[in-house]
């Protein structure tokens, strides 16, 4: 018998995209949904890019191009980088790839043998355990419930590397939960992981340009410098600059491990695409007005998804202060029925919201944590105002199981 890969038995579709599809059908279907369940900014890039992509066309040479990325690119990013206050890389740090996923597919694989060890915290952007699952390591998860905010503590980072992970992967700021670390929190991790130097660790910071509350942006390597010779820092133009489908990743790691990622997308894409080269060049250099227009945007819809979630009585939802997801612990509805379907965890939840309601959430089992689901709100405002008020009539028509047996028997 014909048979694939052992791997592609750990392989499985993203949860999102399942949930994303299942909205999209009934759409199709006619149906007035509601879709707060993609991670999507929802915007479109400044007219500055397609400018540069309509002058890259006229010059086209079809060529193939550097597996390290195109050397004005790398020269963008390496300036952004300086803006958001990481200094002192150099173009031979930099690799490109088919956006952050890919890039962070790449990592997983330059660092990780089969069974190595990886730690990271939960709640954590489902493609982390779907990567690491198919590359055969073995994962550590590090539980941050809603009761310490979904934030890692140095306590718990430090027990985790006492046994040596070969990686240890940190999301800040945090998809799917908004949250921020504080300056302070990121310089108590930073000490806790110079005392470890056998871990490498890869930060995910695709979502830095959206913080809010003048909370900032930190990372790791601006407190223990140290720590650049075994981190790697993944950045992507999807979220920021409206441009999830144009696919442009970035790391900014030591020379070791960013040439290992240039070896990677010599064999798995050679180069990204001229045109969408000249487009991440524009998005970085130009003008930066539509990043601070949707992050303000996004933290005036952080309060209005906030003040609907926190009115709801037995909703816990910690503050997001960035990216644009909240992650409320929904779990007060855990036991009871609406319309008759009984809600035992949230993907009973989930599946009767959108059902009932046509909203479209993803499940905290996703991201590794059942007692909550992901908000994701970038959709039209309409249809936010439209979705928050359906989310919260649904609580309101929750009923008591016992209650609904008893009036059940009395009819
Ligand atoms: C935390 C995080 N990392 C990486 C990615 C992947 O981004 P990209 O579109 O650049 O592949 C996402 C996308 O949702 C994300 O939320």
């Amino acid at each position: 018998m014909l048979k694939l890969a052992s791997r592609m038995g750990r392989a499985k579709p993203s949860a999102i995209m399942v949930i994303a599809e299942k909205a999209k059908q009934l759409k199709a279907a006619g149906r007035d949904i509601v879709n707060f369940s993609i991670g999507v900014p929802n915007f479109l890039p400044g007219e500055h890019v397609y400018e540069a992509v309509r002058e890259a066309l006229k010059h086209d040479t079809g060529a193939y191009g550097s597996n390290r990325g195109r050397e004005d690119l790398l020269d963008a990013f390496l300036a952004h980088m300086r803006e958001i206050g990481l200094d002192g890389y150099k173009r031979s740090n930099v690799a490109v790839g088919i956006g952050a996923k890919q890039v962070l597919y790449n990592l997983c694989e330059a660092l990780l043998d089969e069974s190595d060890e990886i730690v990271f915290p939960t709640p954590y952007w489902t493609s982390y355990l779907d990567i690491a699952e198919i590359l055969g390591a073995k994962i550590t998860l590090l539980p941050c419930p809603s009761e310490q905010n979904y934030k890692l503590t140095p306590a718990q980072l430090d027990r985790a590397l006492a046994s040596k992970p070969k990686v240890f992967l940190f999301n800040n700021p945090s998809n799917p939960t908004g949250m921020v670390y504080t300056r302070e929190e990121i310089a108590a991790l930073a000490e806790v992981l110079v005392k470890h130097p056998d871990t490498w660790i890869i930060t995910d910071d695709i979502y830095n340009r959206m913080v809010f509350d003048g909370v900032g942006y930190h990372n790791f390597v601006q407190f223990k410098p140290e720590l650049r010779e075994r981190t790697a820092i993944v950045d992507s133009l999807s979220k920021t600059y409206g441009m999830p489908g144009w696919r442009v990743g970035f790391v900014a790691a030591p020379e070791l491990l960013a040439n290992a990622l240039v070896t990677l997308n010599s064999n798995h894409i050679t180069n990204l695409p001229e045109i969408i080269t000249a487009a991440g060049v524009a998005a970085l250099t130009g003008s930066q007005e539509i990043t601070k227009e949707k992050c303000a945007e996004f933290a005036r819809r952080r309060d209005q998804v906030l003040d609907t979630l926190l009115s709801i009585p037995g909703v816990q939802c910690p503050r997001p202060q960035g990216a644009f997801y909240a992650f409320p612990d929904i779990s007060v509805a855990f036991g009871k029925s609406h319309n008759g379907v009984i809600i035992d965890n949230d993907v009973d939840f989930c599946a009767a919201l959108l059902e009932s309601k046509g909203v479209a959430c993803v499940p905290g089992s996703a991201f590794g944590e059942p007692r909550a689901l992901r908000i994701s709100y970038t959709c039209p405002r309409a249809q936010l105002e439209a979705g928050l008020q359906r989310f919260k009539q649904f609580f309101d028509e929750l009923v008591e199981v016992e209650v609904e047996r008893v009036s059940a028997a009395g009819r």
